[in-house]
C-alpha cells in the first residue's frame, strides 16, 4: 500500500501506516505503552527518543508524540535517562556564582561542543543556557531554557556529564523565588482560593459532565 511505510523498533521490522506519529506507529505495531508515554502532546518530555533513516549517519532525537514516522526509520525510545538530581533547599540557598560551582560544578568543564543544542528535542539553545548559569545569570537561564521538557536527550550526548535540565530547573527555581518581580494578583488569588472564595464554584464544576468542563476550559478567558 501506497500509505505505508517501514520502521524498526528496537531492531524489528514493522509496517505501518505513514500518517502515524512514532507513538501511534508503536501502538499500532502492538506495542503497550506503560513507560516513555505521558501527555502525548509535547509538553511532559517522557517520550524522548533516537533514531537513524537507514543510509544516514546523523542519530537524531525527538518527541515520539511529535515526530511523524519515516520510511526506513530505526527507532530506539529512552524513556527515562538517569540526570544527576541534587537535592536543595530553597529556603537556604541563594542567588550566587556559588550555588552552581556548589551543587552542579561539572557546569564548568563544558567544552563547547554544542552537542546539547542539537539534540535538543524542543530546539532550545541549551549550550547558551549553561554558559548563563555558568556566569550566575538565572534570569537568563530561566528565560533560555523555558520550554524545557526535560526529557534528557540533550544530556545523554555531554561528554562532560552535564545535566542540563537540571540546572536549569534550579536557574528557574531561584528565578522565580529571588529575582523575578513579586506577582501581586497571584498572591491574592491564593489568599481568595484559601479563603474559600471559589469553593462553591469548584464544587459546582465537579459535578459537570466531562465535555462540558472541556468546553468551558478551551472557552475560558485567557489573561493577559
Ligand atoms: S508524551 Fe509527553 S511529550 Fe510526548
Amino acid at each position: 500500500m501506497d500509505n505505508m511505510v517501514n520502521i524498526f523498533l528496537f531492531g524489528k521490522k514493522y509496517e505501518v501506516p505513514s500518517n502515524l506519529t512514532i507513538m501511534r506507529a508503536m501502538e499500532y505495531a502492538g506495542y503497550e505503552l506503560v513507560r516513555g508515554c505521558g501527555c502525548r502532546n509535547g509538553f511532559c518530555g517522557a517520550c524522548a527518543t533516537i533514531y537513524r533513516i537507514a543510509g544516514d549517519r546523523e542519530l537524531r532525537a525527538c518527541l515520539a508524540c511529535q515526530t511523524k514516522v519515516e520510511d526506513n526509520m530505526y527507532i530506539a525510545t529512552l524513556p527515562f535517562f538517569p540526570l544527576v538530581k541534587q537535592v536543595y533547599d530553597m529556603e537556604k540557598i541563594s542567588a550566587s556564582e556559588q550555588v552552581m560551582m556548589q551543587l552542579y560544578p561539572e557546569i564548568y568543564a563544558c567544552i563547547g561542543c554544542n552537542a546539547c543544542t542539537k539534540a535538543c528535542t524542543q530546539g532550545l539553545n541549551v549550550m547558551q543556557y549553561i554558559a548563563y548559569a555558568q556566569r550566575g545569570d538565572f534570569a537568563s537561564c530561566a528565560e533560555e531554557s523555558f520550554d524545557c521538557v526535560m526529557c534528557g536527550v540533550c544530556s545523554t550526548r555531554c561528554p562532560a556529564g552535564i545535566s542540563h535540565p537540571q540546572v536549569a530547573m534550579l536557574a528557574r527555581r531561584i528565578n522565580g523565588k529571588y529575582l523575578a518581580p513579586k506577582c501581586a494578583h497571584l498572591e491574592d488569588r491564593v489568599q481568595e482560593i484559601k479563603d474559600g472564595t471559589f469553593t462553591e464554584l469548584i464544587e459546582a464544576l465537579m459535578q459537570k459532565p466531562v465535555e462540558e468542563m472541556k468546553e468551558l476550559y478551551n472557552t475560558r478567558e485567557i489573561e493577559k
